[in-house]
This record gives structure tokens, sequence and C-alpha cells, in this order.
């Protein structure tokens, strides 16, 4: 196994649409698959498509942590996981910001509008059909992650631009939110809300590189 290069925002090969994997039982496809399985730990970050280390083939991985998981039944936790050659349904009208990171663009996160409900289909690398209708941080993670193999980054997405920036600074904005909430409490703590980090569940934005994919 081996830690993979990932490509950063600018790189021509995060602005195409992927190819079909022709054969997702290829030794090599199963080489790549386990080579960027570690990678995304290592990085670490919960997803990792294709084109982020340089292969332009409709395949991604993804995980989704036990901390990151919402009460929802539908997004739970998942161990680390492939999906090839998917399709992706979005389920209904409901759209969500929600902070995401990107390994590609190291740094900085964003609240993106996402669906809240998706459905997706794909195989495996022993040709498993795979099918799952998911909804919070599980169906975030694989918008984003099918939004690559499309040559669609989440800066693409987004439809406030305020809400985006270093992870540093928007970590120190919600604090400082947090410490001004806490110490206003009852009564006038009117702004606490509009902080930048503060996200629009009410907990405070993802740190670091962690959400990252
Ligand atoms: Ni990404």
């Amino acid at each position: 196994m081996a830690i993979l290069k990932i490509a950063r925002m600018g790189h021509p090969v995060l602005l195409q649409r992927c190819a079909p994997v022709e054969d997702p039982g290829a030794p090599e496809i199963r080489r790549l698959v386990a080579d960027m399985m570690e990678t995304m730990e290592d990085a670490p970050g919960v997803g990792l498509a294709a084109p982020q280390v340089h292969v332009p083939l409709r395949l991604f991985v993804f995980r989704i942590p036990g901390e990151r998981a919402s009460p929802d039944a539908e997004d739970t936790r998942v161990p680390n996981s492939v999906l090839i050659n998917p399709t992706m349904e979005l389920m209904g009208e409901e759209r969500a910001l929600g902070w995401e990171g990107c390994l590609s663009i190291p740094g900085l996160r964003a609240a993106v509008p996402r669906a809240t409900r998706v459905r997706y289909r794909g195989v495996d690398c022993d040709g498993r059909p795979v099918e799952r209708e998911v909804t919070g941080f599980h169906a975030r993670v694989v918008q984003h992650e099918y939004d690559h193999l499309d040559g669609v980054l989440y800066t693409m997405r987004l439809t406030d631009f305020g809400l985006f920036g270093f992870n540093e600074e928007l970590g120190r904005a919600a604090e400082a939110a947090q410490r001004e909430a806490a110490s206003a409490n009852a009564g006038s703590a009117a702004s606490a809300g509009a902080a930048p980090g503060a996200g629009t569940s009410g907990r405070a934005g993802p740190t670091g590189a962690e959400a990252a994919r």
C-alpha cells in the first residue's frame, strides 16, 4: 500500500468528467482503492475521490466516523467503503447548509448547501451492488465525493461566500462566539447565531482537517 499524492485545486484533473471503471475487480483497481483508503486515513479525511489522486475514474472511498454521524437511523457510523461507477439521486427538495472541507483545498472550509437525503447506487471491488438511502452527514459526504467525479468542487456550490474561510480563523470566530453567548447567556445574546463558525445546526463547525474530503 502507499500514500498517494493529492491534487490541489487548480490542477486540471479536478475539473474533468471522469470515465467509468470498466472492471471494478481488476487488480489495479483493488490496489488503487486500498491506496486511496490509506491516503484518506493518513490525511486524515472522510472521503477521497479518484481524480483527487490523479486518476480520472468514477470511484471514491469514504467513511463516516461515529462522532460525525447524527441521531438519524440513516446516518450511522460507516467503516471504510468504496463506491465504483455510482449514481446519485437527490431525494426531495430539502437542502441544508453544512461545513465542508476538501483534501484538494487544504486549510479552508465553507458552508455548502446539499440535499439532506440521497439515494446512491454503485458496486464494490467484488462487483457486488451497493444501494443505500442516507441522510445527514453521510448524505453530505457522498454528494461531495460524487461531485468530484464530474469535476465539481465544493467552491462551485457556494451560495454565501461569507461562510468560506480558513479553518483557523473560522475556529477562532466560533470559539469567540461561544464565549460571547456563554457570557451573555440569558437575554441579549442575539449575535451568537450569526458567527461564521457556528454552522446551521447550531453546533460549532468541524475543526482542523478532520472533515476534509
Ligand atoms: Ni473533496
